[in-house]
């Protein structure tokens, strides 16, 4: 007899689907898993104006196959120049669904980001008002801090005085990868929330030296010591509502990875359910996956609850080595390996 496991149809509250070329690529593989997905603005150049948003919006369903039903959550890029009404408007306008704060220079697509939070704060107070969420790529920049501390140190610095600040702001601390960040969110008040990664609960730093250097194991924020890996694993399958899943998805041309200055970010979009599944299979907690890919994020978000379901089938997938997109190829998180789960159409 075959094994299989039903849930409500999930969504990726944090993804990177590019544009350009590239874009019918990428959307099909994201709207085939998810329902819905929160669309990163880090486009070149940033989305940093509703209208910007809007016409990326249309790019992106114009990309998903005919077949499927999509729906992308866009966000919007803060700058130090964001002004607070512009902001509230587009809000209003549901152009957007929430702001995303990149420290100037943090990572792929940041060089326009905030350079100092106090310099943004009348838009982060207008977004408290409204209950607009605020979604941040939480490291600090500067070179002499050491590159694994740096999101340890964004809470000790900016974090937690923003939130002490704003304390009714809602803050999505995106993608945490460390037992400081987990712990935080938890201490905090029900405003705050975190998405958190496939690949930061399946591997540890010693992934990108295994042998070799290994470019299509970095990401930033990059992958902590394996205490961090135990604290992220115990955080996603806890049932806690704080926690939620968002790949980070973040698909870059091979030749751009494998190079002497590889670029940051994993491509995980194709098999990002079969991956994360592994883990709550082997955290004994397949009851509580539902809640933390289906349920978790639209209930912080305030958004419905999606109606359909989908199903997995315990069988064996094996993850293509090369995954192509126009006439990029794109190397996925797994590639090579074999996953015990399937994902029935
Ligand atoms: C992302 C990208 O490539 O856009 N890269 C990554 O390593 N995650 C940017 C980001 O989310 O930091
Ligand atoms: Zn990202």
């Amino acid at each position: 007899m075959t094994t299989t496991l039903t849930i409500r149809r999930p969504d990726d509250w944090h993804v990177h689907l590019r544009d350009g070329a590239l874009l019918a690529g990428i959307v099909p593989h994201t709207a085939r898993q998810f329902a819905r997905a929160i669309v990163m603005p880090n486009l070149s150049p940033p989305m940093t104006d509703a209208a910007g948003v809007l016409a990326y919006r249309a790019r992106i369903l114009a990309a998903v196959p005919s077949d499927l039903e999509f729906e992308p959550l866009m966000t919007l890029y803060l700058t130090d120049e964001t002004d607070a009404d512009q902001v509230a408007r587009g809000y209003a306008e549901r152009a957007y669904v929430a702001a995303k704060l990149y420290p100037a220079h943090a990572t792929t697509g940041s060089a326009r980001g905030v350079t100092d939070v106090a310099r943004i704060m009348p838009v982060l107070e207008r977004m408290q008002a409204i209950g607009m969420p605020l979604l941040i790529h939480g490291e600090v920049t500067e070179a002499h801090i050491d590159i694994f501390d740096r999101e340890a140190v964004f809470i000790e610095r900016t974090l937690a005085p923003l939130v002490a600040a704003l304390p009714a702001l809602k803050v999505v601390f995106e993608h945490v990868t460390t037992r400081e960040a987990v712990q935080f969110v938890m201490d905090a008040g029900a405003q705050v929330a975190a998405t958190i990664t496939p690949q930061h609960l399946h591997i540890n730093r010693n992934a990108m030296f295994l042998g070799g250097i290994r470019p299509h194991a970095y990401c930033l924020p990059v992958a902590k010591r394996e205490e961090h890996r135990l604290a992220l694993r115990a955080a996603a399958t806890s049932g806690n509502p704080k926690f939620f899943l968002g790949s980070d998805s973040a698909p870059h041309d091979r030749r751009l990875k494998e190079a002497a200055c590889g670029c940051a970010g994993i491509f995980n979009a194709p098999f990002a359910l079969e991956s994360y599944l592994a883990v709550f299979e082997e955290e004994a907690a397949l009851a509580r996956f539902e809640g933390f890919a289906s349920e978790h994020g639209p209930r912080f978000y305030g958004l419905p609850l999606n109606a359909g379901t989908v199903t997995f089938e315990k069988a064996a997938v094996k993850v293509p080595e090369v995954i192509q997109a126009d006439d990029t190829a794109l190397v996925p998180f797994h590639a090579g390996e074999t996953l015990n789960w399937r994902l029935l159409s």
